[in-house]
């Protein structure tokens, strides 16, 4: 039996990969993702990683979604895992009636339509009779290599073309209008849904159209219209161009959620490859899922305007309770008047970027959206709108969350509302912490972790090459250290301490085998993938986080252009030891000077 799309989509989205691997599994946080020992074959280092919507073995290979995982882990067959997770999940499983079998197969040749219908449209775009609308889209400054991209169309100009056109390729009015591209008039007459229209194909993520929207050429009422809703689409759960926007964060672009259809494509041409828009409509629950499934903190941005702000208000409500650890969002605001389309075509994609990066994480939003235009003062009011911020706060599920989210809403509060006479005692700032004592901490651990796994080296000589260690000591093992590699007889820890005991670096290397709170695991005993790991941690920490993020950068471009194993493995781990250190984890106590 075939089961429903959007059935399947709506199980994966309820079933997270974490817990349900976590039954069977011991997994450890690993960056944003999780990671265990594999359960499809034996080994004694964790190379299983448990990703939001997916899991993958380096060891083994093992790979899929939750449905694999099932399968995989019980033995059964497909509908039995669905089964089981439909049941956890509290869904009922679609029945197999032959109605829905029909409709399944119906929706299924639906894409077949669609894909159809687009492909009419695009041909007509570069006929003769769409050449007024292929020069309004290059007027509006869209390349031929977008138009492509976005497979833009042109409806044609009369009711009647697109069913004429397809119905040489068999498909028939019923279709049609169950595929949303007629509407069935009085008495069973149907019309044509576009006409007239610059046609922009919406896809699903999956990068299968699903419906249109179609543009008025100049202006006109209603400047878009939009295909109704059907078996493939639903405009509460569609964003349009998730599907490239998905690769475009990928790559290492923000997930962007803008207003309209010509915003986002003048973003990706501008290079911000993980735009998406709701479809006209206000953003949806179900939408902010998809979009949490794809970043941790998609960007919402908004008119600088009225509208714009109730629009971020809409939203931040909306958002609050669903908020987890790793679901939140970021609101950037543009001048008012602009969208992102007439801002990147009056200042490029430099003034976008800088708009973009001004964005405002949802705590510190959330204060100037509550609090609307300037703090009361009468007690009343004070009181009232203090009220306010914590019952926001309190919508916030993850209780650690709630409290971290009332505390800054109340810091801002009190030190927006505190009376002037009152501010004079400004609070005293935390102390510094020493930062060259830090560093010079974090290489003696780093380098004790390589004294005691040499085995190591020949994957982390160059990074370890590079890093800029604190001058005395730490620069003198390592130098030892990295001359020792080519005249060893094998990368050995024992051999490796006794020649550098024997050598200049003598003291140093004593200095660095000494050092306290070594991480169990990257100690003498430690297995040499945690060894590796606590590597990673502790050169994310010294090598600073703009560092570590151009590092990762070029090694997405290397893996890219490679797509090997190694270059993989290695984007894997920097952009974990980037997430570390961005959410300050893992730090020794900086007790320690060079001696
Ligand atoms: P905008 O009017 O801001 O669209 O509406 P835009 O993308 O900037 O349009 P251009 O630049 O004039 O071409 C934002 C979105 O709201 C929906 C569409 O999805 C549009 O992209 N909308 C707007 C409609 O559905 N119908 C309308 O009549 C207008
Ligand atoms: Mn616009």
């Amino acid at each position: 039996m075939a089961l429903p799309q959007n059935f399947l989509d709506e199980l994966r989205v309820r079933t997270p990969m974490a817990s349900l691997v976590g039954r069977r599994v011991r997994l450890s946080k690993s960056g944003r993702n999780w990671k265990g020992l594999c359960p499809f074959h034996n080994e004694k280092s964790p190379s299983f990683y448990v990703y939001e919507d997916s899991f993958h073995c380096f060891g083994c290979g093992a790979h899929g979604d939750a449905f694999a995982f099932v399968m995989r882990a019980e033995g059964g067959g497909f509908m039995e895992a669905v089964e089981r997770l439909a049941g956890e999940a509290g869904l009922d499983i679609p029945k197999p009636t032959p109605e829905a079998a029909a409709r399944d197969r119906r929706a299924r040749d639906l894409h077949g339509v669609l894909q159809a219908a687009e492909a009419a449209y695009a041909r007509r775009l570069h006929l003769p009779e769409g050449a007024e609308a292929l020069a309004y889209l290059r007027n509006r400054g869209l390349t031929d290599e977008t138009i492509r991209k976005f497979g833009l169309g042109w409806s044609g100009a009369g009711r009647g073309a697109l069913a004429a056109e397809l119905r040489e390729e068999g498909i028939q009015q019923s279709q049609l209008l169950e595929a949303g591209l007629m509407q069935e008039r009085e008495e069973g007459r149907a019309v044509d849904l576009f006409f007239n229209r610059v046609m922009f194909p919406i896809r699903d993520r999956r990068g299968r159209s699903v419906s249109f929207g179609g543009r008025i050429l100049g202006d006109g009422q209603p400047k878009y219209v939009n295909g109704p809703e059907t078996a493939l689409f639903s405009k509460r759960r569609n964003l349009y161009a998730l599907d490239l926007a998905r690769e475009g964060v990928f790559r290492g672009a923000s997930l962007l959620v803008v207003e309209g259809y010509m915003d986002v494509i003048a973003l990706h041409q501008a290079g911000f490859g993980g735009a998406v828009a709701p479809l006209g409509t206000a953003l949806t629950e179900e939408q902010l899922n998809a979009l949490w499934q794809v970043s941790p903190e998609p960007v919402l941005c908004f008119d600088g305007d009225a509208a714009g702000t109730r629009a971020a208000a809409r939203a931040a409500e909306l958002a609050l309770p669903l908020l987890a650890p790793e679901r939140s969002l970021r609101f950037m605001t543009l001048p008012a008047g602009e969208d992102p389309d007439t801002l990147i075509r009056r200042s490029g994609a430099r003034g976008f970027q800088a708009a973009l990066e001004a964005a405002q994480p949802l705590s510190e939003a959330l204060f100037g959206l509550i609090v609307g235009g300037k703090a009361p003062t009468a007690p009343e009011a004070r009181a009232a709108l203090r009220n306010r911020l914590s019952a926001a706060a309190q919508t916030i599920p993850d209780k650690a969350l709630a409290s971290e989210f009332r505390r800054s809403l109340l810091d801002r509060f009190f030190s927006l509302t505190k009376r002037p006479g009152l501010r004079a005692v400004p609070r005293h700032p935390r102390p510094e912490p020493d930062r060259e004592a830090a560093q010079a901490k974090r290489a003696r651990i780093l380098l004790a972790i390589c004294l005691h796994h040499p085995e190591l080296l020949a994957d982390i000589e160059e990074p370890l090459l590079l890093l800029d260690l604190p001058a005395g000591a730490p620069q003198q093992v390592r130098n030892a250290l990295l001359a020792w590699v080519p005249e060893a007889s094998r990368l050995d820890s024992d051999e490796l301490i006794a020649h550098l005991a024997s050598g200049e670096a003598a003291s140093a290397s004593q200095w660095v085998l000494k050092v306290p709170d070594l991480p169990q695991e990257a100690g003498p005993g430690g297995q040499p993938k945690e060894a590796l790991d606590a590597f990673w941690q502790f050169f994310g920490f010294l090598r600073g986080e703009a560092e570590l993020a151009e590092d990762a950068r070029a090694a997405r471009e290397a893996f890219e252009a490679q797509g090997d194993v190694a270059t993989q493995t290695r984007l894997i781990r920097l952009t974990e030891a980037l997430d570390a250190l961005r959410r300050g984890e893992v730090e020794a106590e900086p007790n320690e000077t060079i001696e």
